[in-house]
């Protein structure tokens, strides 16, 4: 039994060791610039994010430091820091591209058009879903924002009465998970409706996320989850829980409507089904994954926008000033009604906003994709077809060279380089670009464009016990982490109405 067993580990070390061996010195990569254990072995990312939790972005930016912009970050993988040449990477349908299989595994979100590797199927599965999310269906949705912004600014205004605490990260988390619950499944959640909002509608997310990295490695790990009796993962681990029953729960409404249950409103989910669904497409776990990788993407990165964006507001009072005195050319009385196109042609508010965006960053991990048949090219280095490749949005929208003191809130950036015809936004990648760029682009912009003018023209906020640490991105779980916990961001409202 000992010898077998020495026989096995001694197996498996040569093969590590032939690994290492291909992998430094006949890979296709091996050429490329970058620290040897990174191109010997994936352990190298596994300690800075599995076991040093989401640190493995800062690693890639001093790894640029010392290499240059383009460096071998894994055995397989090459990231790239040159914001000139991210539409390279992430191109249109027109230039091929996949997503790589093993990466997008680590979300558990099997079938959806987010995680599909091919760009066909992809294009299959996520048309249905397009045209309910274009711009003119998000204008047809401002008054489902506005009845869900109603409920949160009369909250807000009964809390500046009594002089109560708000904790306005669950407020925006309530609010925009409801507004898309609504759209996507015809159920308001109601978590606006709950005494101090629901402090936990982020659970679900923040379970999946903040195992991303550890699936990665070990992507048994959902299955076994998935086996374990919900009474026993709920000790274990109540983050996960509520990811595996939020699962459920979709899933039982993908199966309501299936079979035909119809929502008074008409749901999304309805209106595709009922325009004809393929039966390729229909299955209810597909259907199930494809909603909640909706669901999930219209939660937490809005919400976390909308934190950063009051969160700036608050702290620059003549930013403030200035906003609420452009609003008032759109909204004469505090509790006026603009639309969303009225909103947009606000000069200042659109500044803020973007401005919002780009600090706020959205999505924080690699988004890597493959070239499978083109070999790509930057500088002299000729990047063969099939590698994976990537470039983490946050640092394009971090370049102190395209965006001068990036840290620092200055939505007038954006006004000046329009007066100088510099065209910035090509910079602002947040939602990404390409083919399998952000599908709820629209919906998160009239979103911030409404809650953030609303919200300035008829309350005055101040920080309660809330440091720019609590909201500051240092941990990268897909979305950007603050170092302790979740982002949290707790306010003193006084009405202006
Ligand atoms: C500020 C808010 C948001 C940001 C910064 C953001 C960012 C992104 C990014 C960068 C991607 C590409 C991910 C990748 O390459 O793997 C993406 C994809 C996606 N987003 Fe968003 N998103 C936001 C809001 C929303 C909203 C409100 C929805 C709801 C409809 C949504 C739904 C999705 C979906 C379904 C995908 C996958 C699309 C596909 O692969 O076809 N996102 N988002």
């Amino acid at each position: 039994m000992l010898h077998e067993a020495s026989t096995l580990f001694a197996a498996f070390l040569l093969y590590l060791a032939t690994q290492t061996v291909y992998r430094l010195f006949f890979h296709p990569l091996r050429k490329f610039p970058g620290p040897k254990l990174a191109a010997a072995t994936s352990a190298y990312e596994f300690y800075f994010n599995a076991l040093k939790g989401g640190k493995f972005i800062w690693e890639i930016e001093r790894l640029h430091e010392i290499y240059g912009p383009i460096v071998r970050i894994t055995p397989r993988e090459i990231h790239i820091k040159d914001p000139d040449y991210y539409e390279e990477i992430y191109a249109p349908f027109s230039r091929r591209r996949e997503k790589p299989e093993k990466f997008y595994r680590q979300f558990d979100l099997d079938g959806s058009a987010f995680v599909t590797v091919s760009p066909e199927l992809h294009r299959e599965r996520r048309a249905p879903l397009s045209k309910w999310f274009s711009k003119s269906a998000t204008t047809d949705m401002i008054p489902i924002i506005y009845r869900s912004l109603d409920q949160l600014c009369a909250h807000i205004k009964k809390a500046s009465q009594s002089r109560q605490v708000i904790k306005i990260d669950a407020g925006f988390a309530s609010l925009t998970s409801d507004i898309i619950y609504g759209y996507l499944l015809g159920y308001p959640s109601d978590n606006l409706g709950k005494a101090d909002f629901n402090e936990h509608v982020r659970d679900g997310i923040n379970g999946i996320l903040r195992q991303s990295h550890l699936i990665l490695f070990f992507p048994i790990i959902p299955t076994i989850v998935g086996l374990l009796p919900l009474r026993i993962l709920k000790l274990i681990n109540p983050f996960m829980h509520a990811f595996v029953e939020e699962k459920s729960r979709v899933h039982d409404q993908v199966v309501k409507t299936l079979s035909g249950h119809r929502t008074n409103e008409g749901s999304v989910l309805e209106k595709v089904f009922d325009k004809g669904l393929p039966e390729h497409l229909r299955g209810s776990r597909r259907l199930a994954n494809e909603a909640i990788s909706i669901l999930n993407a219209g939660t937490e990165t809005t919400a976390r926008a909308l934190v950063v964006g009051l969160y700036n507001l608050i702290e620059n009072s003549s930013i403030r000033a200035k906003l609420r005195e452009e609003l008032q050319s759109v909204m004469p009385m505090p509790e006026s009604r603009p639309t969303w196109d009225q909103l947009k042609q606000l000069p200042y508010l659109s500044s803020v906003v973007l401005e919002t965006m780009r600090l706020a960053t959205g999505v924080t991990m690699r988004c890597p994709r493959i070239a499978p048949t083109e070999a790509l090219v930057y500088e002299d280095h000729v990047i063969p077809p099939g590698t994976v490749i990537s470039q983490i949005s946050y640092f394009v929208m971090m370049d102190p060279t395209i965006f001068p003191r990036p840290h620092v809130f200055d939505p007038e950036r954006w006004v000046r380089a329009a007066a100088e015809g510099q065209h910035l936004e090509r910079y602002l990648v947040n939602f990404s670009k390409g083919s399998r760029n952000c599908i709820g682009l629209n919906l998160a912009n009239a979103e911030l464009f409404l809650t953030l003018a609303i919200l300035i023209r008829q309350f005055d906020f101040s920080l309660y016990q809330t440091a720019e640490k609590d909201i500051t991105f240092a941990r990268d779980f897909g979305v950007p982490y603050p170092e302790d916990g979740n982002a949290s961001m707790r306010v003193l409202v006084e009405s202006l109405v």
